[in-house]
């Protein structure tokens, strides 16, 4: 990806004639200099580091479910199968199994599909809240049951209800609003097995190659599995979790209604028939959230298409790519911690198949102002509402809508929306010839 430089992230050295200070020097120095100060070096100190595996090997079935798809290679908890895990993801509530009151789909694959089950689609969730008088984001008290009942402490509005009494509206008063897009899950183990510290390692490294003008921010967030810790966030598009377990544990009570250890109770009681928690669990041992985070962990990353990959305009656009410095957020290769590594407050150890291998999400997993942000705040700092999480672009190619809020149906659309900190990516793409964006776009979609 970079021959020229061993740190992964650099991008080599590119001249822009139009710009006063030209140089892109490679951040190495710096990184390692920082790995050496935080006690961990992204790369150097793991020179064993392979490829992960890559595919869209979990096909969604409807006869014999999960009985196509191979994992990882991730050691399953004992009596489990990796086929089982995919069941209860693909699995299709009602109102017997903890559905609602109050959600938004029947099934994690209902959202995560495209183009096999833990893909993203075009499905996209409601979000809304405003701003009080200091500015601070205050989230929305809903009225439900004609005004008989409110939903409130969370941001999300539900589309669907079990009753029409149970049915959330945004209120009037609540002036920010936002459309968010279900995000792809394939590979996201690798991305939890990321260390904090090769995160803060990227992110302190982007002024400097940037002069000043990009400044990823690292947020740390609650580990609901383990009370009072606290991890770097990475998944969600504002980065509102740091381990899977934690966002499959809310996805299942947000998205779905369905209560579990981790989010116990549902936010109303009208329409509702079972008692919390709803998600218990089973012979094994292993509730529902076991096995959703056990399937994410075991997908393997979005493969590239290799054919087009191998194509001379693909390898034109990823130099362009880099050249624009698009890489600098993108992130090109990063290492995962070695097995053993023990993350998520003590909750999880970083187990062989994704240990020490090296991704290409194209992505910091941090927080940029770009002048798209939707103006909600989940964890602090405030200053996350105008920030989201750099999209990874790994499985780009399979997206057709592009964005947060998938308003743009092109890529010179979606990089034309690039303002604020990556103003300068976005101008120097601007120069490109028409033969040269077109290059680029040929890279990406080979992603
Ligand atoms: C109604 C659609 C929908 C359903 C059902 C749904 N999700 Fe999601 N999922 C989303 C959306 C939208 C996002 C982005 C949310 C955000 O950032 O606020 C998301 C994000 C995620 C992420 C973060 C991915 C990343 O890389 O950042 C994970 C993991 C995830 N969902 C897992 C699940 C699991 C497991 C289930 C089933 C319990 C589930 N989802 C059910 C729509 C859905
Ligand atoms: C300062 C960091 C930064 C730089 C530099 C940057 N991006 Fe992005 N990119 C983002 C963020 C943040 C998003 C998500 C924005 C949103 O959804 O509103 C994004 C989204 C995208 C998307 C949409 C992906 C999807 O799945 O919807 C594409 C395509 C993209 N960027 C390409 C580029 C290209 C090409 C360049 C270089 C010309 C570039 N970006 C430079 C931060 C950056």
């Amino acid at each position: 990806m970079a021959p020229s430089c061993l740190c992964g992230m650099c991008p080599g050295q590119t001249h822009f004639p139009e710009e006063d200070t030209m140089t892109r020097t490679c951040p190495s120095a710096r990184v390692l200099l920082l790995a050496v100060i935080a006690g961990a070096c992204p790369v150097l100190a793991q020179p064993s580091a392979t490829e992960a595996p890559a595919g869209f090997d979990t096909p969604t079935l409807v006869a014999h479910p999960g009985s196509q798809s191979t994992s990882n290679g991730i050691a399953e908890p004992a009596g489990d199968t990796y086929a089982l895990d995919q069941q209860a993801y693909e699995q299709v509530h009602d109102v017997s199994s903890g559905l609602g009151p109050v959600y938004n789909g029947r099934a994690c694959a209902e959202c995560h599909q495209n183009p096999v089950s833990g893909g993203a689609s075009q499905f996209t969730e409601l979000r809304a809240g405003h701003r009080d008088a200091s500015g601070t984001f205050v989230n929305p008290t809903v009225p439900i049951d004609d005004g008989a009942a409110t939903i409130s402490g969370r941001s999300i509005i539900d589309d669907r209800a079990l009753v029409p009494e149970a049915q959330e509206h945004v209120p009037a008063t609540e002036t920010i609003r936002a459309f968010r897009a279900a995000l792809n899950t394939l590979g996201d183990g690798f991305v939890e097995a990321i260390d904090d510290q090769t995160l803060l390692a990227i992110a302190a490294q982007q002024p400097g190659v940037s002069q000043g003008r990009i400044h990823g921010e690292a947020i740390a967030v609650p580990v609901l599995e383990s009370p009072g810790q606290t991890r770097v966030g990475r998944f969600g598009w504002k980065d509102q979790h740091g381990s899977l377990l934690s966002f499959v544990g809310d996805a299942y009570l947000n998205e779905m209604g369905v209560t579990n250890r981790l989010r116990p109770k549902d936010v109303t009681i009208i329409g509702k028939t079972t008692p919390d928690p709803e998600d218990l669990p089973d012979a094994l041992g292993l509730a529902d959230i076991d096995h959703f985070a056990e399937f994410v962990r075991g997908t393997k990353v979005p493969p590239r298409d290799a054919a087009l990959a191998e194509s001379p305009d693909a390898v034109a656009g990823q130099a362009l790519f880099e050249a624009l410095g698009c890489d600098t957020c993108h992130v090109e290769s990063i290492t995962t911690a070695p097995a053993g590594t023990v993350i998520n407050g003590g909750a999880f150890t970083v187990p062989d198949a994704l240990g020490n291998k090296i991704i290409h999400p194209f992505s910091d997993f941090l927080l940029h102002d770009i002048r798209t942000g939707d103006g909600i705040v989940q964890n602090p700092p405030q200053d996350t509402a105008d920030k989201l999480r750099t999209a990874p672009l790994w499985g780009l190619r399979v997206r057709p809508r592009f964005m947060h809020d998938l308003q743009s149906l092109t890529l010179e659309d979606a990089i034309a929306r690039h303002r604020g900190e990556a103003d300068r990516a976005a101008r120097r793409f601007r120069a490109l010839s028409p033969a040269e964006k077109q290059q680029l776009f040929t890279f990406l979609d080979s992603l």
